[in-house]
């Protein structure tokens, strides 16, 4: 079936940002005493900034170690880290294939949506030059569910006035995957298949997408 409308992730979908989001935890994780891997920054991906401090500390095992209000410095230690990465970020950060599949949908008229967790998306989009391909952006800054809760996608379609089953959303995260076949919106999944068994159908890059399939 056709659809009209694309609601995109960002980090690690659009823009290579997800290295970036590692690198901070990591940092985090070394400065409090405990490993932290590749394999279990998996399970970060797509999830808010506290909740993805709450998964880095149980990796930790320091889960009782903090109160409440250090819990919140520790996450903006790790923010401030990540901004220092992203405020250098120019288009060579943008992800194989992502600017031309944005141009071949806006071309084709397709509604084209941000459906990220971060509170930084907007302005990685400014330092990387893509701000103006979308209709609406939806960040962690609108919305009050974080992923899987699929306010992050039904946010954008309702205010695009699409139906849910009409939209493709565009996701590296197993969280982002859930959301969107929460409300029947078909789930890509943009990365290895053996990270993302629940997307409907998994791409290495957007590079290879083929778009005429979908739109
Ligand atoms: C994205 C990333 C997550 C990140 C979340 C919040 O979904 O995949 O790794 O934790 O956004 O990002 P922020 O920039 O607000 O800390
Ligand atoms: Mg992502």
């Amino acid at each position: 079936m056709k659809h009209t409308c694309a609601i995109f992730d960002l980090d690690g979908v659009l823009v290579d940002t997800a290295k970036y989001h590692y690198l901070a935890w990591k940092e985090l994780a070394d400065r409090l005493g405990f490993s932290f891997t590749l394999q279990d920054n998996e399970r970060l991906k797509g999830v808010s900034r506290m909740a993805s401090l709450d998964i880095l500390l149980e990796v930790g095992q320091m889960t009782e170690h903090f109160t409440q209000a250090e819990k919140e410095s520790l996450a903006e230690e790790k923010n401030n880290r990540y901004v220092e990465f992203i405020s250098k970020l120019d288009e060579s950060e943008l992800l194989e294939g992502s600017l031309a599949l944005l141009e071949t949908l806006k071309a084709k008229g397709v509604k084209i949506a941000l459906g990220s967790a971060s509170k930084n998306a907007k302005m990685i989009l400014e330092n990387v030059g893509i701000t103006a391909f979308f209709d609406v952006i939806v960040d962690g800054n609108a919305v009050s569910k974080a992923k899987p809760d699929p306010e992050v996608f039904t946010l954008g379609a309702d205010q695009l006035n699409v139906p849910y089953e009409q939209c493709v959303v565009f996701e590296d995260s197993q969280a982002g995957l859930e959301a969107a076949k929460a409300v029947g919106m078909l789930a890509l999944g943009v990365g290895q298949e053996q990270d993302l068994p629940q997307a409907d159908v998994v791409f290495p890059t957007l590079k290879s997408f083929p778009v005429g399939v979908y739109f």
